[in-house]
């Protein structure tokens, strides 16, 4: 992370590295504060943490379970609740008169599939809290929308347990996977609209992807 501040940095632009365990409310609430005091002001949030453990129900570890619902779900609330304020207070005063939240979701949020049901409980959730928060802040001026990635090419299946990991490189093997830069690009993409737009859901599948 520093040594991507220093390249943003190193191109005029400015960049503040805060770490945070965003399960832990007070953590989160810690990492809004910092960075609206070394900031200035707070105009994006892009709710992007996540975990992903997948395999049979009945064999799943609960601590995998919690640990899914901690990040996916409270880490994506601490955060949210936090930066509100800011937000709102952004679109006030700002010379966009605009702020956006944006939510990585997963095709996961929208189709349910075996072996994934307790990452679908979480994505199916944060699709119904991000439209829920649309409607409730929109006229004040933040734009709340949902990014749906398929499969990219990131560490996510590195959390995956021996023989889970294997059988979903099995699944992807020979696809063109997504590269995270490709929804960095959707997501720069949504909260560059002039104010008169809203994209409020985007899903973004390889072209190779079938489910
Ligand atoms: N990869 C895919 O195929 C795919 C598909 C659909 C949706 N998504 C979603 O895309 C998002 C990003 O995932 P990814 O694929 O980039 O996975 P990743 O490579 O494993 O990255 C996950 C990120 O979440 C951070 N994180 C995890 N727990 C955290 C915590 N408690 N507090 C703060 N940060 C935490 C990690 O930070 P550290 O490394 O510092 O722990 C890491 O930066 C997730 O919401 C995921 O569900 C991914």
């Amino acid at each position: 992370m520093e040594e991507l501040a220093a390249g943003i940095r190193a191109d005029g632009g400015t960049a503040l590295v805060v770490a945070a365990d965003i399960a832990d409310r007070q953590s989160a609430v810690d990492a809004v504060a910092r960075t609206v005091n070394e900031l200035g002001r707070l105009d994006t949030v892009v709710n992007n943490a996540g975990l992903m453990h997948v395999g049979p129900a009945a064999e799943a570890s609960p601590d995998d379970w919690d640990a899914m619902v901690q990040i996916n779900v409270h880490g994506l609330l601490h955060i949210t609740r936090a930066a509100l304020p800011h937000l709102i207070s952004a679109a006030a005063d700002s010379p966009r008169r605009i702020a956006d939240l944006v939510n990585i979701s997963s095709t996961a949020g929208r189709v349910a599939r075996p072996a994934t049901a307790v990452y679908n409980l979480t994505k199916f959730g944060v699709n119904g809290f991000t439209e829920a928060l649309r409607q409730e802040v929109r006229e004040q001026g933040v734009r709340v929308g949902v990014v749906e990635p398929g499969t990219v090419d990131t560490e996510l299946s590195t959390h995956l347990r021996d023989g889970v990991r294997e059988a979903i490189e099995r699944q992807v093997e020979g696809l063109e996977l997504l590269r995270p830069q490709d929804i960095a690009d959707a997501v720069a993409y949504m909260v560059t609209r002039d104010r008169r737009v809203a994209v409020n859901e985007m899903l973004v599948r390889a072209s190779d992807q079938s489910w």
